[in-house]
């Protein structure tokens, strides 16, 4: 843990037209560790990753990778610094393999162009058994799989085309409680492999707990808390997910009904 960050920034601004999304926003995260980023609705979490992600530019305030100064015009930037990101829906799709899905646009070609299917399955099933699932047939279509299974398929994805640091964006969110806990699972094999920084995007106290060595606290585009597990009691892990401040206020003026 004492590794030193793969990415960090600094001072992260965005502003929509007037509004400001993201008021200074500093964040750090390494290898084989889990960082958990917290936050009501609207908070500014998206819009961070976005920007890590290369979907958005910050208005100002600096990205770093292995300490060298960024700047991510596109997608495709931040990829190619090793950045990966697993969005809500996937971009998985439901039709396809699930070897067709792992590759999509990346597929190994042969002679004459011909598609290397056989070496493709192998490395689809491969990679993802690696963080927990046997796939027995790759051919399968992804519409078949469960919910776990295809988030899976989405970071091992990830994993195999280069992700230094692999964004999770609510990844357990929309799933039943025994998918989830797959999640988290798999969430603990790619951090085993000390490698990769994973940024954990949820709304979920125990989950974020479970897993998370890190955590940073959004509220209106600004850091109300960050530490290590360590650092941060459980008392004030469930203070800040309530949003910090505003919930001794609202207990306040409850209490004075
Ligand atoms: N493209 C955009 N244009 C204008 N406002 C935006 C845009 N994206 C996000 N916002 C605003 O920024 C704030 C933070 O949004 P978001 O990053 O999605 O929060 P979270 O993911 O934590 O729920 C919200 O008030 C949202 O309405
Ligand atoms: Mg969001």
């Amino acid at each position: 843990m004492s590794k030193k960050p793969y990415m960090r920034v600094e001072g992260l601004v965005k502003k929509f037209g007037p509004f400001t999304a993201l008021n200074g926003v500093d964040l750090a995260v390494h290898p084989g560790e889990v960082h958990a980023l917290l936050g009501d609705n609207g908070a500014g979490k998206s819009t961070l990753i976005k920007i890590l992600a290369g979907v958005h530019e910050p208005t100002s305030g600096r990205i770093f990778v292995e300490d060298q100064p960024v700047q991510f015009r596109s997608p495709r930037d931040a990829t190619a610094a090793g950045i990966g990101t697993v969005y809500q829906d996937l971009a998985l799709n439901q039709l396809m393999s699930v070897t067709r899905n792992f590759f999509m646009g990346r597929e190994l070609k042969g002679a004459f162009g011909r598609l290397m299917m056989d070496e493709m399955d192998r490395i689809a099933h491969d990679e993802m058994l690696k963080i927990g699932i046997d796939i027995s047939d790759p051919g399968q279509a992804v519409g078949t799989m469960s919910g776990g299974q295809r988030q899976t398929l989405a970071i091992a994805r990830a994993i195999h085309f280069g992700a230094k640091v692999l964004i999770l964006d609510e990844p357990t969110s929309a799933l039943g409680q025994k998918q989830q806990m797959e999640v988290l699972k798999t969430m603990m094999r790619v951090r085993a492999r000390g490698d990769i920084a994973i940024i954990f995007i949820t709304h979920n106290e125990i989950h974020s707990k479970l897993v998370g060595d890190r955590f940073t606290f959004l509220a209106l585009g600004q850091v109300i808390g960050a530490g290590t597990k360590a650092e941060l009691e459980g008392e004030d892990i469930r203070r800040l997910m309530a949003g910090g401040a505003e919930i001794a206020d609202l207990e306040k003026e409850l209490e004075e009904i």
